[in-house]
């Protein structure tokens, strides 16, 4: 789930209420969009027409990377103006903080330290960092982003993981809200610890429902770690099979340093608590509003579902990675120096600073899942605030 700018009309915690139990879910703003369908909801229902009800995850797939799709095109509306806003494109301060732990980590390093942003968008956060005046930076400056979105030079774009050799860099490997952009499957407990899925149908005037059916999938019972019956009777978790494998290739790129992942998500329990999250977390941002439709607007509107950190910190580790941290955005910034040189800095950016280290806002809700392989993490942060 996104941040949108706090004079925004929906704010996150509007979006939370509607999961709980204690609280009606409000109908579907199903005329929110009155121009015509785009194609991609063209193909999505030739698609069910041909092969019946399909998984939501390739529901998602198609409207985030499809031709026509929300993530598929060049420009993305990320920002103030856009539809949603994330830290590390919100302000300058991100990617200096980022340049100062950089700097650091290439002092422990013995040499100016690698940087990879996995899932950069549009850039904004790398630009900064090429721009940064801190004087050893980085080693090599490298972007991957499933749509290759155009980079300045001195940055290297990398078409793919792949092309990126394992054990091959020293420095940083990061993300910030990668993870939550991955297509989802809509799982549904069942009763007597069994799990089912939700399917996206379609009906006789052309609109999207949903289908409950048994799993597409059986090994999509592993998204749960052999934990059964961690989801109710009709609670919903969304969970991606994507998550595990591209983190990772992340961890395999690193041979010393940091792998910093941002994102919304929580450790598993939470995440698949039924208290506070009996409707999953799947949720849909356009303009700085934010609802729980997705089958609405399909193609005009970011989807994203919170992620699983106790999956990636597992994955890491099974890595050989150490893990440093799971903590918050305001506190890995503060770790990472934010408030260096903040003193001299104009009002606009210190507004920014305070949004991004609110702690109701992104600066709580984000959280920075910190690994490492083979450093003493202390010489690169201070630690102290991570906890
Ligand atoms: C929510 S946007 C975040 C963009 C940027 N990090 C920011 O904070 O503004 C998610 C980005 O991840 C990219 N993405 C999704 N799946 C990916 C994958 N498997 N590998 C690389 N990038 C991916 C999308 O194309 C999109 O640019």
């Amino acid at each position: 789930m996104k941040s949108v700018v706090p004079w925004g009309a929906s704010l996150r915690t509007q979006v939370l209420i509607p999961s709980s139990p204690y609280a009606p879910r409000p109908p579907g703003p199903k005329c929110l969009y009155t121009s015509p369908m785009p194609s991609v909801s063209d193909r999505l229902r030739a698609m069910i027409g041909d092969q019946g009800p399909i998984t939501f995850a390739r529901f998602m797939e198609e409207a985030l990377y499809g031709e026509g799709g929300y993530y598929s095109r060049e420009t993305l509306n990320i920002g103030v103006e856009g539809d949603f806003i994330t830290g590390s494109s919100y302000s300058p301060l991100f990617a200096r903080a980022t340049a100062r732990t950089l700097a650091r980590l290439g002092d422990a390093l013995g040499h100016p330290a690698d940087f990879l942003e996995v899932g950069y968008g549009n850039g904004t956060h790398l630009r900064g960092l090429a721009e940064s005046s801190e004087p050893t930076l980085p080693g090599r400056l490298m972007g991957c982003d499933r749509v290759q979105r155009p980079l300045p030079g001195r940055i290297e774009t990398v078409a793919s993981l792949d092309n990126v050799k394992s054990d091959q860099l020293e420095g940083m490997v990061f993300s910030y809200e990668l993870f939550d952009a991955l297509p989802i499957h809509r799982l549904i407990g069942l009763g007597a610890g069994k799990v089912g899925e939700l399917l996206v149908a379609v009906e006789a005037d052309g609109s999207f429902v949903w289908k409950e059916a048994g799993l597409s999938d059986p090994d999509l019972e592993d998204l749960f770690a052999g934990q059964q019956g961690l989801l109710e009777p009709g609670q919903i978790g969304d969970l991606s099979p994507g998550w595990r494998p591209l983190y990772r290739q992340m961890a395999e790129k690193l041979r010393r340093g940091l792998l910093v992942t941002c994102d919304y998500g929580f450790p598993r329990r939470q995440l698949l608590d039924r208290r506070v999250r009996f409707n999953g977390t799947l949720a849909c941002y356009r303009r700085q509003r934010v609802h729980r439709n997705p089958l609405i607007g399909v193609g005009e509107q970011d989807l994203t579902a919170h992620i699983d950190f106790t999956a990636l910190m597992e994955e890491g580790e099974a890595q050989g990675l150490e893990t440093v941290a799971l903590t918050r955005q305001a506190a890995w910034l503060t770790s990472s120096g934010i408030f260096e040189g903040l003193a001299e800095a104009d009002q606009k950016e210190r507004l920014e600073a305070i949004t991004l280290l609110d702690p109701a806002g992104m600066g709580g809700e984000i959280r920075v899942l910190v690994q490492v392989r083979d450093l003493d993490v202390d010489e690169i942060l201070d630690t102290s605030y991570l906890l």
